[in-house]
C-alpha cells in the first residue's frame, strides 16, 4: 500500500496562540482513516491547520475537503461571498484576477457566514499564486479571547444573543455601521440571532462569538448600552496575543475552524497577483 504509508506525516504546533503545520502529507492522494481522525482532533486542538507543499486539481481539493464535512450551502435568500440567487459556487476563487472575489483591500477580522442560520464549520483556502509582499492572513483564537475576559463580563454576556447583519446587503460604497442604532430601518432579509458566547459543538469550549467590524445588535439591550458593550468586547479581542499571522507560500492550504476563530487579511499591491481557492464546509446552528 505505498500511497497510504505516510512515514513523514507530522503535525507540529506553532509557537503561537493557535495553529499547527502539517507536513509530509499529500492531500492529492487518498488519506487513511487514522490520519483523517488525527487531523480532525488537531483542528479541535489548534483551530487552524497549515498544509504545506500541496498540488491539487479541483477534484482532488474537493475530495480532500469533504473528508472533514459536506459543502456549506446558504439559504437562497441569504447572500454570501460569491453567491447569486439560488447558486453558490462550490469552489470560490478568492483572487484579484477576472472572476475572483475580495479584491486587494484589507479585510477586517471576521468569521465567514456569521449572518446565516447555520454558519460554516470551517473553510480550506488553497494558495496558487501569492504576492511578494503583503496579503498575509491572520487567524484569531476566540476561545482564548473568551477565557481572558474578566468574570463580571463573562457573567454579563453569558446569555446574550447577537444579531450580525448581512454585509452583502449593504449598498456598495455606503458607510458601514458597526452597531445598529436605528432599529426602524426596514429589514429586507431575515436575521438570525446567535449566542454571543457560543459553545464549540465538538469540544464544548466557550467562544466569544463576535467579529470586529460587521454591523451587529445585542438582542434586548438598549442601543447605547449594547454598542458600548460590543465596543469593549471588540477592543478586548483585537490583541496580538490572540492571533497568528500567516505569510503564504504557493502550495499552502489553510484549514480553519470558522466557529472558534476570526480571520483578517492585509491589503496588497494591486499590481501583483494573488490567486486562491476556497471551499467552505457546512456547520450547525450555534448554541
Ligand atoms: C475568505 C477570506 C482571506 C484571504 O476567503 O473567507 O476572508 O486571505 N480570505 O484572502
Ligand atoms: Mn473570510
Amino acid at each position: 500500500m505505498p500511497t497510504l504509508t505516510l512515514t513523514n506525516f507530522q503535525i507540529t504546533p506553532l509557537d503561537a496562540p493557535l495553529g499547527a503545520v502539517v507536513t509530509g502529507l499529500d492531500a492529492a492522494k487518498p488519506v487513511t482513516p487514522e490520519t483523517i481522525l488525527q487531523l480532525q482532533q488537531a483542528l479541535r486542538d489548534y483551530h487552524i491547520l497549515i498544509f504545506k507543499n500541496q498540488t491539487l486539481n479541483d477534484e482532488q481539493f474537493l475530495t480532500f475537503s469533504f473528508n472533514f464535512g459536506s459543502l456549506f450551502v446558504p439559504p437562497d435568500n441569504v447572500p454570501v461571498l460569491a453567491s447569486k440567487p439560488g447558486v453558490t459556487p462550490v469552489i470560490i476563487p478568492v483572487a484579484n484576477v477576472d472572476g475572483g472575489y475580495t479584491g486587494t483591500g484589507e479585510l477586517a477580522f471576521h468569521s465567514d457566514h456569521k449572518w446565516t442560520p447555520y454558519p460554516s464549520s470551517g473553510s480550506l483556502l488553497y494558495a496558487l499564486e501569492v504576492p511578494s509582499q503583503g496579503g498575509n492572513t491572520s487567524w484569531l483564537n476566540l476561545n482564548l479571547a473568551y477565557e481572558t475576559l474578566d468574570e463580571s463580563t463573562k457573567q454579563k454576556i453569558a446569555n446574550l444573543q447577537l444579531i450580525t447583519y448581512n454585509p452583502f446587503l449593504n449598498q456598495p460604497g455606503a458607510p458601514r455601521s458597526k452597531y445598529r442604532f436605528d432599529q426602524s430601518i426596514p429589514l429586507i432579509s431575515p436575521v438570525f440571532p446567535h449566542p454571543l458566547v457560543r459553545t464549540h459543538p465538538e469540544n464544548g469550549k466557550k467562544i466569544l462569538y463576535l467579529d470586529y467590524a460587521t454591523e451587529v445588535e445585542v438582542v434586548g439591550l438598549d442601543p447605547q448600552e449594547g454598542s458600548e458593550l460590543i465596543q469593549q468586547l471588540r477592543q478586548h479581542l483585537h490583541q496580538p496575543q490572540f492571533y497568528y499571522q500567516h505569510q503564504w507560500s504557493v502550495g499552502d492550504i489553510v484549514y480553519w475552524d470558522n466557529q472558534s476563530t476570526l480571520h483578517y487579511r492585509q491589503a496588497f499591491d494591486p499590481n501583483q497577483r494573488r490567486v486562491m481557492k476556497r471551499i467552505s464546509l457546512a456547520g450547525s446552528r450555534p448554541f
